[in-house]
């Protein structure tokens, strides 16, 4: 089961430039709610401040709050945040010497998981929710980089997923991808949701208006408006969100 996700009224700073002004949203448990906006809007800063990411960047600072299920993020240890809530990045980043097999496992070996047969077991059944256990099954020992760019995306799915977060944030997953592992992936979203609660940043619109049951809409650092996905494309309250969603700018 996931657990919902709450910024309410975060603001983020590098150095002396605010990024992001007084931003509050909810992210529903087990729904997807898409971030979407103009390069440079705060986006990957915003996800960035959920998982207290954000503030393992020199100069960067943040206020408000994030709230776990009811629970400020930052009144708990950030390793643990991480690892409830997971990140998943636009390039796909497996390790790139380590098997397909340790890739997945090394996040359980670090939190103390040494039985080979509990490893074998969790690794499976994380591949399996990642959508591709079927296609390394065989070849579990050969290093990540064999594997095409999709695969090594839904590696990083499958790695993020074996330590059991409750909620996993993806940062234009499929930005670098192919139409078809495009595809695979938003599939992947689509049946990820029932576990978890994500959130997902995206340039692409019609990716938003496929994988998200709520967006909102970005600009300049400030959220201008969410709502049902269906809603913001179809009945935008403010001319911005109007224009951007019918491609007037960004
Ligand atoms: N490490 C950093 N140090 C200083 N400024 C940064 C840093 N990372 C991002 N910024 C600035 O913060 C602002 C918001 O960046 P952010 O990456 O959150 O935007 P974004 O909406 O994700 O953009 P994109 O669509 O290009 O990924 C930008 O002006 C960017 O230059
Ligand atoms: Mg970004």
């Amino acid at each position: 089961m996931g657990k919902a996700l709450e910024a309410r009224a975060i603001s983020a700073r590098f150095n002396e430039q605010v990024i992001l002004r007084e931003v509050t949203l909810h992210m529903p448990v087990n729904q997807v709610t898409a971030i979407i906006g103009p390069p440079g809007c705060g986006k990957s800063t915003f996800i960035r401040c959920l998982n207290r990411l954000h503030e393992t960047t020199p100069g960067a600072t943040m206020s408000g709050e994030v709230l776990l299920d009811g629970h400020s993020v930052y009144d708990m240890d950030p390793t643990e945040v991480r690892r409830s809530v997971a990140m998943i990045f636009h390039r796909p980043n497996p390790f790139p010497t380590m098997s397909i097999f340790d890739n997945v496992a090394a996040g359980l070996r670090l939190h103390g998981l040494r039985n080979r047969a509990k490893l074998a077991e969790s690794a499976e059944q994380a591949l399996r929710r990642a959508a591709l256990w079927d296609e390394v099954k065989d070849r579990l020992h050969l290093y990540s980089s064999a594997l095409s760019l999709g695969q090594q995306q839904r590696l990083c799915i499958a790695r993020a997923l074996a330590i059991d977060p409750v909620a996993v944030l993806m940062d234009e997953p499929a930005s670098t991808l192919d139409p078809l592992s495009t595809l695979v992936i938003e599939e992947l979203i689509e049946e990820l949701k029932r576990q978890y609660t994500i959130v997902i940043v995206t340039h692409n619109l019609q990716q938003a208006a496929r994988v998200a049951d709520k967006t909102a809409f970005f600009l300049e650092g400030e959220m201008i408006e969410q709502g049902t996905t269906t809603a913001l494309f179809t009945t935008p309250q403010d001319k911005r969100t109007a224009d951007y969603v019918t491609g007037r700018f960004g």
